[in-house]
């Protein structure tokens, strides 16, 4: 009798305490799938990230067509590493990633970041009861994370050199910002980088002056990188040209003025490639600044208007053949690239 009691007893107390636990759906999903193979899988929950994460450069790093080319189809098997990785922490913080088999279609996928070997999430709470399991990881906000993908261009080695690592504040200070600026508001996933180009401007200014003799120059300064302007030697450029302007020319929908001479180049930032050993990089280091002069007698005595601008492929030009593009075959600013900041230097 008193051990039947005792049962009743333990039934009712497991009910009260799994009630207090959670309802039954969420008992339910906390076993969560068999195994977690997809992103989409995350959806269901985290829909808001699941969003933005879909629309990022990240989800598209498999289908992105300036890979597909330079990579020939993927046919080039090293590419496919960080382009359709396995989990990072599997493979080790901070090591060189590892090519996964399926689903590659995924890119960088929430796996890549979040899963921890044993089938948890690595996250900033640790939750067994949730589906997913998380579990708080420090290494999660550690540069780290990001590093074994973003270093193969020096990102990260740039980064190092900056006030930003001084005061350890990593990639996602400027690449992760808190959705509404609080924490609670949990971090932003589309991770803007050179595809956003409010993001590149955020990363220079660009000044312009006149001397006593009457010279102009312009000043471009890294104020807002946190690593060199721009980041990654493969495939990015930012470009300054100049023309003369009149004075009252009303500015077009393109940003720079209806019309005016014409354009000169003045100046390219740029990383060379490891077979451009005739060239020296002309990267803006963060917290440099460079005068440089337009010593064009032509550009005295009437307003210049210069240009800062940003181009994503200037070594293949023709996606097609895959034909490298030279400086001297630009025809103007505007082609394929877009614009950063503008100025006009008064005589
Ligand atoms: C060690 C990791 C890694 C490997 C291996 C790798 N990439 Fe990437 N790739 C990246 C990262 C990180 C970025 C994005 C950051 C950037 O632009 O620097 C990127 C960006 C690119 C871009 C620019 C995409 C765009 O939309 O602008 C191209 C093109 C590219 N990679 C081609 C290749 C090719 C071709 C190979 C093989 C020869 C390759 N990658 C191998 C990490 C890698
Ligand atoms: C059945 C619903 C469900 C699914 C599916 C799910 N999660 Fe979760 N996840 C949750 C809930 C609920 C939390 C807890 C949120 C809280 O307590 O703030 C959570 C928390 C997390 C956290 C920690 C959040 C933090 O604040 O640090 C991470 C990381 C995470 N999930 C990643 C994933 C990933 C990646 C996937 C897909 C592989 C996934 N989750 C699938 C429901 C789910
Ligand atoms: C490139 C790496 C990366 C990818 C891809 C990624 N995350 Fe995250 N995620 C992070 C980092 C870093 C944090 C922030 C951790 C911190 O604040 O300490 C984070 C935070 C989170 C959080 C905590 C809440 C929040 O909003 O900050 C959840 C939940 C989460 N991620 C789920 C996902 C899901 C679901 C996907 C895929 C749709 C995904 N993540 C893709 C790196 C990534
Ligand atoms: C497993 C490899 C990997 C990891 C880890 C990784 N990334 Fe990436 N990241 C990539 C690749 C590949 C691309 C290029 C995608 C493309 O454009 O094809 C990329 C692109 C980017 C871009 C460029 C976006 C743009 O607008 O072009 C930013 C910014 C970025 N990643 C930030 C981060 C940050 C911050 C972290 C760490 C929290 C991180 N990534 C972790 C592989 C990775
Ligand atoms: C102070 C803010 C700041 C910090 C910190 C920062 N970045 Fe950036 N990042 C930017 C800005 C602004 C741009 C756009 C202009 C450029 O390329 O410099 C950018 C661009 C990028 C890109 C895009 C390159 C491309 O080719 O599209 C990648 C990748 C990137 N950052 C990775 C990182 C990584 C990895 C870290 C940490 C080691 C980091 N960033 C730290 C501000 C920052």
């Amino acid at each position: 009798m008193r051990l039947v009691f005792g049962i009743i007893v333990l039934i009712a107390a497991t009910w009260f305490f799994s009630a207090l636990l959670g309802t039954p759906e969420e008992t339910a999903s906390a076993q969560g799938p068999a195994e977690w193979v997809s992103s989409q899988q995350c959806a269901e929950c985290h829909e808001q990230i699941y969003n933005e994460w879909k629309e990022s450069p990240h989800a598209n790093s498999w289908n992105n067509e300036d890979v597909r080319v330079q990579s020939d189809d993927f046919a080039n098997k090293d590419c496919i590493d960080c382009h359709a990785p396995r989990p990072v922490f599997e493979t080790g913080l901070g090591e060189r990633v590892l090519p996964r088999a399926a689903r590659r279609s995924e890119g960088v996928d929430c796996l890549t970041c979040h899963m921890l070997p044993d089938g948890g999430m690595a996250g900033t709470i640790s939750n067994p009861r949730v589906a997913c399991k998380p579990v708080t990881r420090r290494e999660l906000r550690r540069v780290t994370l990001c590093a074994g993908c973003h270093d193969q261009h020096k990102t990260v080695q740039q980064w190092k050199a900056t006030t930003f690592a001084d005061h350890r504040d990593g990639c996602m200070e400027c690449h992760m910002p808190y959705r509404d600026g609080t924490p609670e508001g949990g971090r932003l996933h589309t991770m803007p980088g050179g595809h956003y180009i409010e993001m590149v401007k955020t990363a220079v200014t660009l000044t312009g002056t006149k001397d006593e003799s009457g010279q102009p120059s312009v000043t471009v300064a890294n104020v807002g990188g946190g690593h060199a302007y721009p980041t990654d030697e493969r495939s990015r450029a930012s470009d300054l040209w100049w023309r003369t302007v009149s004075a009252d020319a009303p500015v077009g929908d393109d940003g720079v003025a209806e019309s005016g001479g014409e354009w000169h180049h003045l100046h390219r930032i740029r990383d060379p490639y490891r077979h451009e050993t005739d060239m020296v990089s002309t990267l803006l280091h963060f917290g440099e600044s460079r005068v440089l002069p337009i010593e064009d007698p032509a550009a005295q005595g009437s307003p210049v208007e210069v240009v800062l601008v940003y181009k994503r492929t200037p070594y293949y030009r023709d996606k097609e053949t895959g034909i490298a593009q030279h400086l001297e075959d630009v025809a103007d600013p505007f082609d394929d690239s877009e614009l950063v900041h503008r100025v006009v230097i008064e005589p």
